[in-house]
């Protein structure tokens, strides 16, 4: 039975009589192991699907704690930045709670599921011409000057909802694992997961810490770079994040933990989200794919033990972007008549190849 994550983790999340019992059951989803991925790779890969989230994606675990804590606090009306998934999420719980919400998104430059789900869960859209760095600058300062939460991930209850994702991943495989990959945009997530592995560690309900490998997009690698990237520019809308607002905090949990902060190209990009859908059965957005990207990069390198564990978290739903999908694969569909004989001789053709 799903109970969603404020039930669930209650003990390691800052919820209390009077918290709502918000849930949309987020959380729980499944982990993978990834058997050609492993082949090709040389390590043992793990698929932390957060694409099987209520609203598609990583962000319903931050996401039920921020708004949850928002109504407790007496607010009405929460706003965000976003690339897409941010905006969903807040305007499906915004919607469950009766709260107002505000989006602000990056004009042409979000992928139209995303889109379409900030509207129908009764957002207020606006969509700016200008960047999502931009479009986070202005939310920052509205929440500032007017009563109006923000509920990006710069809100403390966003970080300690999605930290229980790392929680999961300790329960499925019954360990830590050696390397956590997992794509950087706003570098919200890694600080998250970094958090969880380390609470649970305390807790002692694992006993070791993974390496953090923290993969930003090439053309919006800030971090790498270690400057702001004023046009940051990718395929990868969800993570086209030119200057992170957790910037300290990613290189913290790469830096403690052992790991790094590197970058994929959107080539990269672009056959790991393949390989993944073809390979694994699994469909999860562009900036997912980053993590996979990230770790074959680092296999390349020679930087990866064979027989270790690596986790590599997608922490969107394909579906949100089919345009992608449809321009990435050489794959069309087929137009034949609609006749049985035409069907027929395709088939045949197929058959004897
Ligand atoms: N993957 C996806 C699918 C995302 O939507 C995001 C961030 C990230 C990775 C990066 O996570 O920002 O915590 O480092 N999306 C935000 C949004 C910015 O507005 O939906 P991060």
């Amino acid at each position: 039975m799903r109970r969603g994550i404020l039930e669930r983790y209650r003990a390691y999340l800052p919820v209390t009589e009077h918290t709502p019992h918000l849930t949309l059951f987020e959380g729980e989803t499944p982990l993978y192991h990834a058997q050609r991925l492993s082949a090709e790779i040389g390590v043992n890969v793990y698929l932390k699907h957060e694409g099987a989230n209520p609203t598609g994606s990583f962000k319903d675990r931050g996401m039920v704690m921020a708004i949850a804590k928002a109504k407790e606090e007496g607010s009405t009306a929460v706003i965000c930045a976003s690339t897409g998934n941010t905006s969903a999420s807040a305007a499906a719980y915004a919607a469950r709670l009766g709260l107002k919400c505000y989006v602000v998104v990056p004009h042409g430059r979000i992928a139209m599921g995303k889109l379409a789900q900030a509207v129908i869960y009764g957002a207020e859209v606006l969509a700016i011409e200008g960047n999502f760095d931009q479009a986070l600058a202005m939310v920052r300062e509205i929440a500032d000057r007017y009563p109006v939460t923000l509920v990006n991930s710069l809100n403390p209850y966003r970080i300690e909802g999605q930290k229980t994702a790392a929680f999961e991943i300790c329960e499925q495989l019954g360990e830590a694992p050696d390397i956590l990959a997992i794509p950087v945009g706003n570098a919200g997530n890694i600080t998250a997961y970094w958090k969880g592995f380390k609470e649970y560690v305390q807790a002692g309900k694992a006993r070791k810490l993974p390496k953090m490998w923290g993969f930003e997009a090439e053309g919006a690698a800030a971090i790498v770079r270690g400057e702001p990237i004023s046009e940051p520019e990718t395929i990868a809308t969800a993570i086209r994040i030119g200057n992170p607002a957790s910037w300290k905090k990613a290189e913290a949990a790469a830096d403690e933990s052992g790991g790094c902060i590197d970058f994929v190209t959107d080539e990269q990009i672009l056959e790991a989200y393949r390989k993944i859908a073809e390979w694994e059965g699994v469909f999860c957005e562009p900036a997912s794919a980053a993590s996979v990207a990230g770790l074959i990069k680092m296999a390349q390198l020679g930087k990866c033990k064979p027989g270790s564990k690596a986790v590599c978290v997608l922490t969107g739903n394909g579906l949100k972007d089919p345009q992608t999908a449809l321009h990435a694969t050489e794959v069309k569909p087929k137009v034949i008549p609609g006749e049985m004989k035409a069907v027929l001789e395709w088939i045949n053709v197929e058959m004897d190849s």
